[in-house]
């Protein structure tokens, strides 16, 4: 994988139609009361950084500002690193039958929005081919979005505006959305359908589930060991850096450190022999910079972003 993500891949709708999908779907704000979203964006801004996500969150204005700001940027990048791992890649546009995918802290539509521009471009050749297999080969896209807190305005916007932009003819069939606002640490694995999924994203969110409950958010990871079918795959991304260190006991270390202990198990026990891990490490990267096009026209600042990722499958 290299350390940069293309600003384009073919696989996926070019960046500006994807920004354009938050330029409809948030029209009223962007280009009726621009000046009022930059004033949510400065106390979002503010209560991030004090790490208040209550505070950030806890007002629908200030989600939309939140997605407006932030959103389409992280939606180009993941477009670009779903496409790029080939694994995913395959999960959202071609495996057969129903795919599963559960995005924890999905609710300001990052991810949905790049997964809805990877799965679309296909759209005739998926019908076609759909309305020639049997019902149980037919390629379903189910993407349920976890989030703590109301993100339903703002998913229901996007969906409204994925059906209308991107999905005609038929295809919104093949693409179903669903939004639970739940705190994922306090779901069981009914209520997630963990034994069903294929893929599990966490992207910028392990930082804050361990942030609220450490032991919570360990019990959670080991709960998608339990429970998760095999061939699932899991995808984490978090800021490389020091932003991502987590302190256990006396120690600072990096939160990935953490995970793939968890997840891959322990190198060298007592006598140097190796307590193994239900997953596999199956790509990863310590810092991917994904750098967007320049000439991509939206009203507010498209970040850059640096970040790492892991993507394990399960055994
Ligand atoms: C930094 S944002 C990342 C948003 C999005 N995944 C992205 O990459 O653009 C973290 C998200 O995790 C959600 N979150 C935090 N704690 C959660 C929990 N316990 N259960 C579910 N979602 C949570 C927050 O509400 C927020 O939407």
């Amino acid at each position: 994988m290299p350390p940069l993500l293309r600003a384009h891949h073919e696989d996926t709708l070019p960046p500006q139609e994807v920004v354009n999908v938050f330029q409809r779907a948030f029209g009223k704000e962007l280009y009726g009361s621009l000046e009022e979203v930059q004033s949510l964006v400065q106390k979002v801004k503010t209560d991030l950084y004090n790490r208040d996500y209550t505070a950030a969150f806890d007002d629908d204005t200030k989600r939309v500002a939140y997605c407006c700001r932030w959103s389409p940027a992280r939606a180009v990048a993941y477009s670009s690193l779903f496409a790029q791992l080939q694994e995913v890649n395959q999960i959202v546009r071609w495996s057969a039958g129903d795919q599963r995918i559960l995005c924890v802290g999905g609710g300001a539509g990052g991810e949905l929005v790049a997964l809805g521009s990877l799965f679309t471009p296909d759209r005739h050749t998926r019908i076609k081919s759909n309305n020639d297999m049997d019902e149980a080969d037919r390629h379903i896209l189910n993407v349920h979005l976890v989030d703590i807190f109301d993100w339903n305005n703002v998913v229901g916007r996007l969906t409204a505006q994925i059906e209308e932009s991107w999905l005609y003819n038929g295809q919104s069939q093949y693409f179903n959305i669903q939004f639970t606002p739940n705190d994922v640490l306090k779901m069981d694995q009914n209520q997630l359908q963990l034994s069903r999924l294929n893929l599990i994203t966490l992207l910028f969110t392990t930082n804050e589930l361990f942030s609220e409950d450490k032991t919570g958010s360990i019990r959670f990871l080991q709960a998608l060991s339990t429970y998760c079918q095999p061939g699932c795959h899991l995808l984490i991304t978090e800021s490389a850096g020091s932003y991502s260190h987590i302190t256990v006991g006396s120690k600072k270390f990096p939160i990935q450190f953490l995970i793939d202990t968890i997840l891959l198990g322990k190198r060298g026990g007592k006598r140097g022999e190796e307590t193994h891990g239900r997953w596999a490490l199956v790509n990863k990267t310590d810092s991917t910079w994904y750098r967007g096009d320049p000439d991509v026209d939206y009203p507010m600042k498209l970040e850059n972003m640096r970040f790492f990722f892991r993507l394990y499958k399960k055994l």
